[in-house]
């Protein structure tokens, strides 16, 4: 095979997604004239309460060896929200230093999006979220606990080794765009961080003197994101704000159900993933409402890192359309079910 893949479906919506997208990988495939070996991961929540078994040697050693990584999502009721999020997900990202976590925020034509008199050719931007740092390294401490005295520290790590390897990376995306990086922190409040960050943004634009720099807080960010976004073209930040700006994105985009991301490990020691932004969504498992689009478009963002890059332009392509095409971005109201879209995107992309 050309390319292995690990595939990691997990919980909820994540097999149904993941089905879907592997249909129109199969589909990219027969078109396109490349291979892939696939390994099926079972891990997840369900997998958790029958084993007690999260980021394991074992798994990480088989993971190493794929050239990328296909995740649905992981969560159910039934397990605390944390276990996974800490003890599986967090800890891919830093085993493997996924140190870039790319969400593309692009509203494709005739897809609808609530912010009213909002165009496609306004919205194309990407939010680099540093992806293994900031406030998520788990840091911190409480004392007197659970009493009226209690007092909780949470840290936030930022080295310049971590802030200058993503802002080296968004520095090269916006060149090869449209030459514009904004830098989104809190710099007036975050003093120590923000100094950090907005020093090693300074430092670098002298190796990228072609791109215009912009700094906006990110408070300010929620106003300026919905309203202007033909402001932004590559957009840089820390781990917290990256995770909140990024599902803003998501609804200007047209919902968490067509937003799509990777993790990028830059020094190649480690694969890379790529999964929807999106949850296990316990509230619509396994009633065929959940749509697949952002599972389709970051499996075309895997096919884009493997090098396969004409696949990647079809899938995008074929998934646009058929979103395009849909009535309502989820639920009943989409007219189609989660396997028969992904039917629907595998058949254009043979015709493509
Ligand atoms: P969620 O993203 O699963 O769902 C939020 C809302 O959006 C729900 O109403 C859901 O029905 C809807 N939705 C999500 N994806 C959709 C899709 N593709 N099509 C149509 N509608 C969609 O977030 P929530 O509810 O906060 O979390 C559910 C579980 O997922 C929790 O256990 C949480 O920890 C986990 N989670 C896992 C993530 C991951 O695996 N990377 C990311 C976010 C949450
Ligand atoms: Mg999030």
């Amino acid at each position: 095979a050309d390319h292995k893949i690990a595939v990691i479906s997990g919980d909820g919506i994540g097999p149904e997604v993941i089905g879907a997208s592997l249909k129109v990988l199969n589909a990219a495939e027969a078109a396109f004239g490349f291979s892939t070996e696939r390994t099926e991961i079972t891990a997840g929540a369900r997998h958790y309460l029958s084993t007690g078994e999260l980021w394991t040697p074992g798994l990480q050693e088989q993971l190493r060896e794929q050239d990328a990584i296909l995740f649905g999502a992981m969560g159910d009721p039934a397990v605390k929200p944390r276990i996974l999020e800490r003890g599986f997900i967090l800890e891919m990202r830093r085993t493997f230093q996924q140190a870039v976590n790319l969400r593309p925020v692009k509203l494709y034509p005739g897809v609808k999006t609530p912010i009213m008199g909002l165009t496609a050719e306004r919205c194309d931007l990407l939010i680099v979220r540093e992806n293994t740092e900031g406030a998520y390294v788990g840091r911190g401490s409480t004392v007197h606990a659970g009493t009226a005295y209690a007092v909780a520290v949470q840290e936030s790590v930022n080295t310049r080794v971590g802030v200058e390897r993503v802002v080296d990376y968004s520095f090269q995306l916006a060149r090869r765009r449209r030459g514009k990086l904004t830098l989104c922190h809190k710099k007036n409040i975050l003093i120590e961080a923000g100094n950090l960050w907005q020093d090693t943004v300074n430092d670098l634009s002298a190796l990228y003197p072609e791109v215009e720099l912009d700094y906006v807080h990110v408070d300010a960010m929620c106003f300026h994101l919905p309203v202007s976004p033909e402001r932004f073209d590559v957009v840089v930040t820390d781990n917290l704000f990256g995770d909140i700006i990024t599902d803003l994105g998501a609804v200007i985009q047209g919902g968490l159900g067509v937003a799509a991301s990777a993790n990028l490990n830059l020094d190649g020691a480690a694969p890379s993933m790529f999964e929807a932004i999106h949850g296990s969504a316990p509230d619509i498992a396994g009633k065929g409402w959940a749509n697949p689009v952002g599972a389709v478009l970051s499996t075309a963002m895997l096919l884009a890192h493997l090098g396969e890059r004409d696949a990647a332009i079809a899938v995008e392509a074929a998934a646009v359309h058929v979103l395009a095409q849909l009535p309502e971005p989820s639920g009943p109201g989409m007219g189609r079910s989660t396997a028969e879209i992904g039917q629907d995107i595998a058949a254009l992309v043979r015709t493509l």
